[in-house]
């Protein structure tokens, strides 16, 4: 678990504003008729840019420098050739190292302009969710109370949460203790969040999936087995004495 000092959190507080830079980056760039490596390689020159490095290149080898996961790819999607066409739906999910210390954030949407509102529901929960979460990292809180709220708040909007990806502390590794954080009320969870702490919460909501399963003769990628929509809303945040501070923001 990081002991944050004041110094820590100064290279924290970068190596997150610089993740959430190069996503919006993406976000604000990525059109129909664009590849995902031609997005990528965006994302790898603002990183240069910024003194920053791709944590997933870095630390799993991954051959890509964001993850970006497209229509039945749920995450890890590995950037490639194809083109984007509009109603596409995206996640982009950008991890970085910058001066030791790490940095995460990830975000979903559908391409273009005629947008399904299926979709757009599913993203606006998942986002309300994400903040929930946010919102509840408060010292003293145990982490299976915001497991309960995620689940609940999924369950009340006719949702289910992917139970085998899970949320993580963020430090100077991109996944730190408490790694495995359940997006769901786990009863043996009896950890207890405190000020200093750091954490990406990464809920993955689905229109009807529970669980992501690795796409056939791919690596990284994830999907699910029943082809359901995923939308995940990635934020870093610091427990503090008052209220907590998101990371990812610019
Ligand atoms: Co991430
Ligand atoms: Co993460």
């Amino acid at each position: 678990m990081l002991k944050t000092c004041q110094n820590d959190l100064v290279a924290l507080r970068a190596a997150n504003q610089a993740a959430a830079r190069v996503l919006w980056e993406m976000i604000r760039i990525i059109k129909p008729g664009m590849t995902a490596i031609q997005l990528d390689d965006r994302a790898a020159d603002i990183m240069n840019e910024l003194g920053a490095s791709s944590a997933p290149r870095l630390t799993e080898d991954f051959p890509g420098n964001t993850c970006i996961s497209v229509n039945e790819v749920i995450a890890h999607g590995i950037p490639n050739h194809r083109v984007f066409r509009c109603g596409d739906f995206i996640n982009i999910d950008v991890s970085v190292e910058k001066d030791g210390f790490f940095g995460d954030v990830g975000y979903t949407f559908v391409l273009g302009q005629h947008r399904d509102p299926d979709l757009q529901n599913l993203c606006r929960t998942a986002r309300n969710i994400t903040l929930m979460a946010v919102k509840n990292s408060l010292p003293g809180k145990r982490l299976n109370e915001i497991g309960k709220i995620i689940e609940d708040e999924t369950r009340r909007n006719g949702y289910t949460v992917i139970r085998n990806l899970c949320s993580h502390g963020v430090g100077r590794c991109l996944h730190e203790h408490p790694v495995n954080i359940l997006n769901f009320y786990d009863p043996g969870e009896d950890l207890v969040l405190e000020e200093g702490m750091v954490i990406a919460w990464e809920p993955y909501i689905s229109t009807c999936a529970t669980r992501a399963v690795e796409v056939k003769g791919c690596e990284h990628a994830l999907t699910t087995h029943n082809r359901s929509h995923v939308a995940q809303f990635e934020h870093t945040v610091l427990v503090t004495g008052s209220k907590p501070e998101i990371l990812t923001v610019i």
